[in-house]
């Protein structure tokens, strides 16, 4: 069987995805929970990868005996070029940015188009736009980037949210798939904020995945 026979037989079976992380990764024990719970049919975390040594989130996937990897990112280029190969070598499909905290280059997102996918902790509008309109009608600002939690606390903005989006090479504006709204609450702090933020985000990561792995099945069916 030739290597792309095989990927193609593999991908009809499992949608294999590789979780990049750079520290606790909650989101991706949510993952790991999720396919250990059979929430998540036909989908196999087959690599994580950290740019961070000390990152829980190595731990969290060996205890479940995935295959965990440290990658230092001194030079984006190499370490993107080091990813590329890992995922062919893993056969991965599907590349989950779950608290990875580097910009990864044009170059390296275009070559998997719709295939990266990220969580980001406030409300991203649709096509990269710079005002999102809430359920409820009121208008806040697209907050990209990092400190974005923070940043809803400091404007005094009554929602916030997480969205999962497609990764192109603008950050934080790809094709938004699924969001998640939470009202702001008095005594909020980053903390505390985050924390509610996380607990949507563990929901919204797994549906997201099941949908993609089921979106999969029927084209490879
Ligand atoms: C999440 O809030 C995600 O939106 C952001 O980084 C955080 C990662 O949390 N990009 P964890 O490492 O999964 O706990």
């Amino acid at each position: 069987m030739s290597g792309t026979e095989q990927r193609q037989s593999t991908s009809s079976r499992t949608l294999r995805i590789a979780v990049l992380i750079s520290g606790n990764g909650s989101n991706l024990q949510a993952l790991i929970d999720a396919v250990e719970e059979g929430q998540l049919p036909g989908v196999e975390i087959a690599l994580v990868i950290s740019n961070q040594a000390d990152a829980q989130g190595l731990q969290r996937a060996l205890q479940h005996k995935i295959p965990a990897l440290y990658l230092p990112w001194k030079k984006r280029a190499e370490a993107e070029a080091r990813v590329a190969t890992l995922l062919d070598l893993f056969q991965v499909e599907l590349i989950v940015l779950a608290g990875f905290m580097r910009i990864l280059g044009a170059e390296f997102t275009v070559r998997y188009p719709q295939r990266i996918i990220n969580l980001h902790p406030s409300l991203l509008p649709d096509n990269g736009e710079e005002q999102y309109t809430t359920s409820d009608g009121t208008t806040i600002p697209a907050l990209r980037g990092i400190n974005v939690v923070q940043q809803a606390l400091d404007l005094g903005l009554p929602v916030t949210g997480s969205t999962v989006h497609y990764v192109i090479p603008a950050v934080d504006a790809g094709p938004v798939i699924s969001r998640a709204e939470i009202r702001i609450e008095a005594g909020d702090t980053e903390e505390i904020l985050h924390e509610k933020l996380k607990g949507e985000e563990h929901r919204l990561i797994v549906a997201v995945v099941r949908a993609y792995a089921e979106k999969q099945r029927l084209v490879n069916a």
